[in-house]
């Protein structure tokens, strides 16, 4: 999964350059997010390498952030820019870099590619993160569920309404009814959408925050004006 890029905040959510940043969990990991002077989203691990002070309390400066625990500032690429006190001539703060991850907006949604020193792939560029934000609706659930678990109620409510079709139709014959496949799963999206003319388009993707809580996104999209009385995201 961490060969994903995944959606870790809505936009909104950071929407004030040089604002608080804000703390989240993907993938069991504690992290941070903010918006720099400049409009730019970074994600930080939460704790401070220096001595594990949350960044969450941190202050943004510029494009950079500063530890409120001794003051040591970072840039948007985690490299320290500056150590208060540091001895002139030192070079010590050469060797410092927080760790970051790789994040973009794209389609309303920061994207965030947590697997820690790799290169990310380039952000796949589905149709409806390029539409206007006017005709995407864009919904985010907290599951209290393990990511498994949730995934075992979806295949199981999936097996439960094609076993009773079929029960019910008589298409299992005498021999009774039998097991009947779910179909594919995308990891951690769904099967591709399909386009309709008459209804949106929707994605769901399901993202583990840790062992016990899941993010639910619901991502709906029209290539036309959104309706009247289309379902909500
Ligand atoms: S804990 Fe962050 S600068 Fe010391």
């Amino acid at each position: 999964m961490r060969e994903y890029w995944l959606p870790a905040l809505l936009s909104s959510e950071l929407p004030t350059p040089s604002g608080r940043a804000i703390r989240m969990k993907l993938l069991g990991e504690k992290l941070i997010a903010f918006r720099s002077a400049s409009g730019q989203v970074a994600v930080f691990m939460e704790q401070c390498i220096h001595a594990g002070v949350s960044l969450m309390f941190g202050s943004v400066e510029g494009d950079a952030l500063r530890c409120s625990g001794h003051g040591w500032k970072y840039g948007l690429d985690g490299r320290c820019l500056e150590i208060p006190g540091e001895p002139p001539g030192s070079r010590f703060i050469e060797k410092v870099k927080q760790p970051t991850c790789p994040a973009i907006e794209s389609g309303g949604i920061v994207w965030a590619y947590i697997r820690w020193g790799q290169e990310p792939p380039e952000l796949p560029a589905p149709k409806w993160a390029t539409l206007p934000l006017d005709q995407v609706q864009i919904d985010r659930q907290s599951d209290a569920r393990n990511y498994l678990d949730v995934l075992d109620a979806l295949t199981a409510s999936s097996y439960v309404a094609r076993f009773g079709a079929a029960t019910e139709s008589g298409s299992e014959g005498d021999a009774g009814p039998r097991s009947s496949p779910v179909g594919s799963f995308r990891v951690p999206f769904d099967p591709a959408p399909q386009q309709d003319a008459d209804s949106p388009s929707r994605l769901r993707v399901w993202v583990p925050n840790d062992d016990s809580n899941t993010s639910v996104w619901t991502i709906s999209w029209r290539t036309g004006t959104w309706r009247t009385g289309d379902p909500p995201a």
